[in-house]
């Protein structure tokens, strides 16, 4: 199916949205017209809130597809649709299953912390998961004798071992986009911007966050810069989130980081900018793609995350 050209696309999403009792949850790294129409836009962890305690008959989830699927299976008896089922997530793909499972196996006594960025079939095999705003609770949270495994992001878990001092072994993953930024040119860019304060998402590299002035999950970056009493920041993640900062804070300066190869948009992610306002809009048309599951990993993924919503 496609949209004609006299179709009023937002004006219909909101009549969609009535009609279906739906809601729309976006995380910040949507396009802006996505993120003005949902009734939600939040990190993983408020997202995942959201989707907990919505009475809506229908969760309409713009974000990639573990997100959706951690709606899902909150949400079993839900319909959760996703604007592009193809909308992954390059941490979440750095970790299969089986291999995460031989991973377990090789290191039977310790306790498995996964972060939210990954599938359900690894959630399922996973003690408890955690966000990028709760990482450091929930690891404070595991008794000191127990050993940690943290997976899929080595980033998050670098910086989770400087913060906490407690010994990891680490998943080798990494995002796709945070892993673009580099010192050398924040360096450049901090230099030319001397009053600007460089905040940065934990998935970046440690080079880039030894030079950080404020480290945290997407939420936290935006309450950071609304809170602050600085006028110009340079924002080390995904662009997308600038739009709120700019809603927020519309006197203020936002310099995105520049991304390793300055030619191309690698400081967006590509995965996120599959989903479009037209995408959004036949989903909720045609009711798919819809996030499927079984039974059996809904139960098995459920008892982690549940162990983190209790903790947060
Ligand atoms: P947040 O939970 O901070 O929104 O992070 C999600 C994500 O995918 C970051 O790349
Ligand atoms: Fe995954 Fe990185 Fe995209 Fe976040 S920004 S969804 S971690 S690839």
């Amino acid at each position: 199916m496609y949209v004609t050209e006299e179709i009023d696309i937002k004006n219909e999403i909101k009549r969609l949205k009535k009609d279906l009792n739906a809601v729309i949850l976006a995380h910040y790294y949507q396009e802006s017209d996505i993120q003005d129409l949902a009734d939600f836009v939040g990190d993983s962890l408020e997202l995942s809130k959201q989707a907990a305690r919505t009475n809506a008959e229908i969760i309409v989830f713009a974000g990639v597809h573990f997100m959706a699927e951690t709606a899902k299976i909150l949400n079993p008896m839900k319909k959760v649709l996703i604007p592009d089922l193809t909308a992954g997530c390059s941490l979440s793909d750095s970790c299969p299953a089986p291999l995460f499972k031989k991973f377990r196996e090789e290191h039977p006594d310790y306790v498995a912390v996964t972060y939210i960025n990954s599938s359900a079939a690894v959630k399922a095999l996973s003690d408890i998961i955690c966000t990028s705003s709760n990482a450091e609770k929930i690891i404070r949270s595991i008794p000191e004798d127990k050993k940690i495994l943290f997976s899929p992001d080595r980033n998050l878990g670098r910086y989770l071992i400087n913060k906490t001092g407690r010994e990891m072994i680490l998943w080798d993953g990494t995002c796709m986009v945070h892993e673009q930024f580099v010192q050398e040119k924040i360096i450049k860019l901090k230099a030319d911007n001397p009053d600007a304060l460089l905040i940065s998402h934990p998935e970046c590299e440690e080079k880039v966050l030894d030079i950080s002035d404020f480290i945290g999950s997407t939420s936290q970056l935006l309450k950071f810069v609304r809170e602050s009493d600085a006028r110009k920041f340079i924002v080390a993640t995904e662009v997308g989130i600038i739009h709120q900062m700019k809603k927020f804070c519309p006197d203020k300066i936002f310099i995105p980081a520049p991304p390793e190869d300055s030619t191309c948009a690698c400081n967006e992610c590509p995965h996120m900018k599959k989903n479009t306002l037209e995408k959004l809009y036949l989903c909720m048309v045609e009711l798919q793609p819809e996030i499927i599951l079984s039974e059996e990993l809904i139960e098995k993924a459920y008892i982690p995350i549940k162990r983190m919503l209790d903790l947060s």
